[in-house]
């Protein structure tokens, strides 16, 4: 973990994880770089999760990206799963409980909870931040609010068609 969280509450290291990311993002300027760290920055700030990542939409199709945590599933159709549905609907998918999730994919079966943020830049969906925890009920509407800020912030960065 970084060193100066230790000491932060929750909503305190959400907005260090946003500070760390643009320090990141407004020294580097190679795309793919830029979302691998990104996913380092979340692991480094946020506890209890067991993967984050990037699934990015290529060919109608989300095929994984830079991640931490276990290997995971290659390929997730539109519509299938939280990601999938994330991606269809346009929306955030807060799940207390992936088991109670239709169709949701286990991937690694120590997840239980989900956030997926699916990333839209001028209207185009370019893919989903995929973030799991093997708690149920670990995602907070506060962590939600940071994680859309998150997105936001590499939209402004990152041009996913470098992707
Ligand atoms: N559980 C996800 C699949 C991706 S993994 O969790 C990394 C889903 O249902 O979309």
């Amino acid at each position: 973990k970084i060193e100066p969280i230790k000491n932060m509450n929750q909503e305190e290291r959400l907005k260090y994880m946003l500070t760390i990311l643009k320090g990141q993002l407004s020294s580097e300027k190679d795309d793919l770089a830029n979302i691998s760290n990104a996913t380092g920055i979340i692991i480094a700030c946020v506890d209890r999760l067991n993967w984050a990542g990037f699934y990015i939409l290529r060919d109608d199709e989300l095929v994984l990206g830079p991640f931490q945590g276990l290997p995971a599933c290659n390929r997730i159709e539109i519509g299938k799963g939280v990601c999938g549905t994330a991606v269809k609907t346009k929306e955030v998918q807060l799940v207390r409980d992936v088991h109670l999730f239709p169709g949701h994919i286990a991937c690694d079966s120590v997840s239980n909870s989900e956030l997926v943020i699916p990333i839209i830049k001028n209207n185009i969906v370019y893919g989903v931040l995929d973030l799991d925890s093997p708690e149920k009920g670990r995602f907070t509407e506060l962590e939600k609010k940071y994680f859309i800020k998150f997105v936001d912030i590499l939209n402004e960065y990152i041009d996913w068609n470098n992707i």
